[in-house]
């Protein structure tokens, strides 16, 4: 089936996705560097992305794993000039790509890049920092439960959480499976599961070139 899931993201993208020269230089940069690719979000979830931030007019962003910085350029594209992202890598060869790709795109909206664990760079910030209008958590898996709360901290009504790949090819289901990172999805679906915090959450299940993974999506209360 990865086949043919390939085939109709391309016939998507072709057809959906326009060509944007930032996107194109920050993967073929990555590609040059020798980072792999499955780790980038698919083009046709990063216009989602997009499109979740354009609906809510949102104005400030978390991320939490940066990779490369190709997410962080959807993210980017979707807000005003004067928009700003904080986005927190955990590697520092990841670090040092993702910013290297950050420098190369000019974009005008401030892109704050912080080198550390999430959750730790997360407890650093003042205690008023003010709430994020969407939160994209793509880090460790693992850390998933953590950084759900940590995320809904700097939250305010109305805010958006992306958590991505929540589903991993269905190994949340295998019984036989006890990963951290697999353990930390568990989890997290559980404690978003009535939440006295979230207004209304889903899960959907993606296939696609990346495989079959899914996101989950949650609006704070
Ligand atoms: C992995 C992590 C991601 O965030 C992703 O989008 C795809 C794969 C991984 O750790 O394998
Ligand atoms: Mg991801």
């Amino acid at each position: 089936m990865q086949q043919m899931w390939t085939e109709i993201d391309s016939f998507i993208d072709s057809h959906l996705i326009p060509n944007d020269p930032i996107l194109e230089q920050t993967l073929e940069n990555t590609a040059a560097k020798g980072f792999p690719d499955h780790l980038a979000v698919a083009p046709n979830q990063g216009m989602l992305l997009q499109m979740l931030i354009q609906m809510n007019q949102c104005k400030r962003i978390l991320e939490l794993g940066t990779f490369a910085a190709y997410s962080t350029m959807w993210l980017a594209r979707a807000l005003p000039e004067d928009g700003y992202i904080l986005t927190i890598e955990g590697r520092d060869t990841h670090a040092a790509m993702g910013q290297e790709n950050i420098d190369k795109a000019q974009l005008p909206q401030t892109i704050d890049l912080k080198v550390g664990r999430a959750a730790d760079v997360l407890k650093a910030l003042p205690e008023d920092f003010e709430a994020f209008d969407f939160i994209f958590i793509d880090a460790d898996k693992q850390s998933y439960p953590e950084y759900l709360e940590l995320s809904l901290k700097f939250s305010h009504s109305g805010t958006i959480i992306f958590l991505d790949n929540v589903i991993r090819a269905g190994e949340i289901l295998n019984p036989e499976n006890h990963k951290p990172s697999i353990e930390g999805l568990r989890t997290v679906f559980k404690d978003m599961q009535n939440h006295p915090r979230i207004l209304s959450c889903t899960a959907l299940q993606t296939v696609g070139s990346k495989g079959h993974d899914g996101f989950a999506l949650a609006i704070v209360k």
